[in-house]
């Protein structure tokens, strides 16, 4: 009897934009150096799509998305525009030495963006995304067009304008929580409705973009994919506008440790996301916090002594994922004065001092007693320790 067989798990594409919104934020503006080199290293990362930049908002923009286009092969590269000739116009020349190329056009659609900014009615909004829309697909392989603010977009009328950007060519079509003010709830509501109700949805790849102003991008996004979307806009450290976008090792790790519950994958190199955090750092001078997750100092670092217990039994008592599956390299035990006697011994042997039952207790003492005073103990705050009681030891008599 032939056996069942399982369906491949659905993949997410992963539309990086560390290059473009992630650089937008201010102090993380890179050049096109920059942007060579991390564009290089997103691609050995996995991501399905480079954003390499705004061609049209300055000439070294425009620069970078050409150097990344003639440099990049493998994944598609692409350009923001806005929905006018010109921008379209810039982004086509800019991509026009990529393999592969994507112009991403976008408009505001809710009330406060077609009064305040466009001063266009709903007419003219569906009108101006019908004709740039043709025009960018006569200038690109493929076009995505974002719906800009679409979560706070009367859902009828966004329903209509994604629906007027399918037929004019648009093959990815992105639903952007432009200023992060939804929720896990209704984005997932959202994206169900349009699924059920776009002409033309199933043709196409819908696409989250979730910023963080409520630090809900990352569940957001999650939430956008268990309704059906499949690529999703990230950056590496959640860099972006004002609090960032999702972060791209956040959703990656999400979606690979919860397979059992969000049944999906991604082409991510997930070995490459600590070089890839540590690298964007380095070229933008911008540090992640310690407590950032995946990619933060002390993502894998353990200082509790009952935590530290654990993790030297089996690391998986308090760890979901092992650092060196993210490019992280190994857990680290922090001694301190939450820690332990199991840790110190460990690192006493790696400096060199193999320590009985009763010197570790006095040198567990000591230790706390320095941690009181200082933030956290270096190899040589330690080793100093071990010096003075080895000292005192053989003062006292002993071998
Ligand atoms: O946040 C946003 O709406 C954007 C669009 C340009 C996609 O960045
Ligand atoms: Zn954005």
């Amino acid at each position: 009897m032939a056996g069942r067989v399982e369906a491949a798990p659905e993949r997410v594409r992963i539309f990086d934009t560390t290059l473009r919104d992630g650089e937008q934020a201010p102090g993380f503006s890179m050049d096109t150096a920059a942007k060579l080199q991390m564009a290089a290293c997103l691609r050995e990362l996995g991501a399905d799509v480079i954003e390499a930049g705004f061609a049209a908002a300055s000439p070294g923009d425009f620069e970078a998305v050409r150097a990344v286009a003639a440099a990049v092969e493998g994944p598609t590269i692409c350009s923001l525009a806005r929905a006018n000739e010109a921008d379209i116009t810039a982004a086509a020349r800019a991509l026009a030495p990529a393999k592969a190329k994507r112009i991403h056009v976008f408009l505001g659609t809710s009330p406060i963006h077609r009064q305040a900014k466009l001063r266009m009615e709903k007419e003219a909004v569906l009108e101006a995304i019908e004709t740039n829309v043709r025009f960018a697909c006569e200038a690109a392989d493929e076009v995505e067009f974002s719906a800009e603010d679409a979560l706070r977009t009367e859902p009828e009328f966004l329903a209509q304008a994604l629906e007027t950007a399918i037929a004019a060519g648009a093959t990815t079509i992105n639903v952007p929580d432009t200023v992060g003010y939804t929720t896990p709830d209704e984005i997932f509501r959202i994206f169900s409705y349009l699924k059920a109700t776009v002409r033309g949805v199933e043709g196409v790849t819908l696409s989250a973009h979730c910023h963080d102003d409520l630090g809900l991008a990352v569940a957001n996004s999650l939430a956008a994919v268990q309704a059906g979307a499949r690529q999703v806009e990230c950056t590496v450290n959640g860099i972006g506008e004002r609090a960032g976008n999702c972060a791209v090792e956040e959703l990656v790790m999400a979606i690979a440790t919860r397979a059992d519950l969000f049944g999906v994958e991604t082409s991510v190199n997930r070995r490459m996301i600590g070089p890839a955090s540590r690298l964007l750092c380095e070229l933008t001078g911008q540090p992640v916090a310690a407590n950032k997750a995946i990619v933060g100092a002390n993502a894998f670092a353990h200082e509790a002594g009952i935590h530290q217990h654990g993790v030297l039994s089996d690391p998986r008592t308090y760890e979901i994922m092992r650092p060196c599956e993210v490019g992280m390299g190994e857990s680290r035990l922090v001694l301190g004065k939450h820690s332990g006697r199991h840790a110190l011994r460990k690192r006493a042997l790696a400096l060199g001092f193999e320590l009985h039952d009763n010197q570790l207790a006095v040198a567990c003492q000591e230790v706390k007693r320095f941690a009181d005073t200082a933030r956290s103990i270096a190899d040589a705050d330690l080793l100093r320790i071990l010096s003075r009681l080895a000292a005192r030891h053989e003062e006292a008599g002993h071998v």
